[in-house]
């Protein structure tokens, strides 16, 4: 029998150890816990854990969660005197269940509204219902729900105030008792304004002046949330930079919220494209059905790389990176702007199986520690 060193069985046995246990450790959440919650979008049947695979995968990645539809006022207040808190409630349990940050999303947004508020016309009325809305629902989760979206998408391409219902028929007042109406119901919950393209310059200008202004008439945000709707090519490193700086600057938290990458040809590069007209069923619009090719795939995880390589050089002004989904096929950006395409906008495919992106995202920190 030959000899076997026993210092070297030693170190070649803590050796495999170490490395298996490595390698079942690996998840997004772990390798940036020290940085930032890395969060995902739940559908309804994610909450309700319909899907074994799926929720083992969500479970192992993410310690941060956002309600991807549940708690938009449709859902959650379908009738003036009544509301349905069932998804809402499965939701918060399944975040403290497994020990996850919880989001709400969202509060006082144009889009997904019930139709009963969309009749809403005069100050009086509009008044009730967000001191209802806010106040029942930010109350029935005090202490359980970590942030808001108070206000969502109030902003135009340009920087002025959208002509939304809110403001239609409560003048920018709104805004302030908005945050107001929520600090009241839970005055330690983290508030929020979301937006998106609030990283392009005009936009971001606009945000800052209206962060500014809700302060000053005492309202309380304590953070902005970029959702990160972005594409490979746009929008530019610097110009991230500069708004995570700036936001920062303000005094408030950054978190990026709704995290995607399309992949796809965007019907408003094409001038004079009708969007949603006569682009369903076009192979041009629509030309990875079957498969992301390699150069593509690559494409996107060096650009998930430099996003990520980003938010580490100022995690001390981040609290949140979120994907809008857990995988490729629930992504929105399959039917958004046009109905029944492919994309490829997260870390992990429809089948589950992680790509490119999520290993590039993983191998940033890797290289740190
Ligand atoms: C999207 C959801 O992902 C879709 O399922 C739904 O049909 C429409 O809304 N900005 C937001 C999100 O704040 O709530 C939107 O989510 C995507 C854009």
């Amino acid at each position: 029998m030959k000899f076997i060193n026993p210092y070297v069985f030693a170190v070649a046995t803590l050796l495999m150890v170490s490395c298996s246990s490595k390698k079942e450790t690996l998840s997004l959440k772990d390798a940036y816990k020290n940085d930032f919650y890395i969060g995902t979008a739940l559908s309804a049947d994610q909450i309700q854990g319909k899907n074994t695979k799926e929720d083992s995968l969500i479970k192992k990645e993410f310690n941060a969660i956002t309600a991807e539809n549940i708690m938009k006022s449709m859902f959650v207040h379908p009738q003036k005197d009544k509301y349905n808190f069932t998804l809402a409630d499965k939701y918060v349990a399944y975040g403290e269940k497994n020990k996850m940050f919880i989001h709400g999303h969202t509060l006082i947004w144009h889009s997904q509204l019930a139709p009963w508020m969309e009749k809403i016309k005069d100050s009086t009325e509009m008044k009730a219902f967000m001191k209802d809305h806010i106040t029942t629902i930010v109350s029935k989760y005090k202490g359980r729900i970590g942030s808001w979206d108070v206000v969502n998408e109030a902003l135009n391409e340009d920087g002025t105030l959208r002509k939304s219902v809110f403001l239609n028929t409560l003048g920018e007042q709104y805004l302030v008792d908005a945050f107001k109406l929520a600090a009241k119901a839970d005055p330690k919950v983290d508030l929020y304004y979301n937006d998106y393209n609030i990283e392009d310059p005009a936009k971001r200008a606009g945000a800052i002046a209206l962060i500014k202004k809700i302060k000053a008439a005492g309202g309380k945000v304590d953070g902005v949330g970029i959702q990160g709707h972005w594409r490979l090519a746009s929008p530019s490193i610097e110009e991230i930079e500069k708004s995570i700086l700036e936001y920062s600057a303000l005094g408030i938290k950054v978190a990026f919220t709704e995290l995607d990458i399309t992949v796809l040809p965007n019907p408003w590069d094409l001038k004079g494209a009708d969007v949603n007209q006569n682009f369903e069923g076009s192979e041009k619009m629509n030309p990875y059905p079957k498969a992301l090719p390699d150069s593509i795939q690559n494409k996107l995880a060096e650009r998930y790389a430099s996003i990520f390589k980003l938010f580490l050089k100022h995690k001390d002004k981040i609290s949140r990176v979120t994907f809008w989904g857990v995988h490729d096929g629930q992504s929105w950006l399959n039917d958004w702007p046009i109905k029944g395409r492919t994309n490829y906008p997260l870390p992990f495919d429809a089948q589950l199986k992680h790509k490119k992106a999520y290993d590039s995202i993983l191998q940033l920190k890797a290289k740190k520690e």
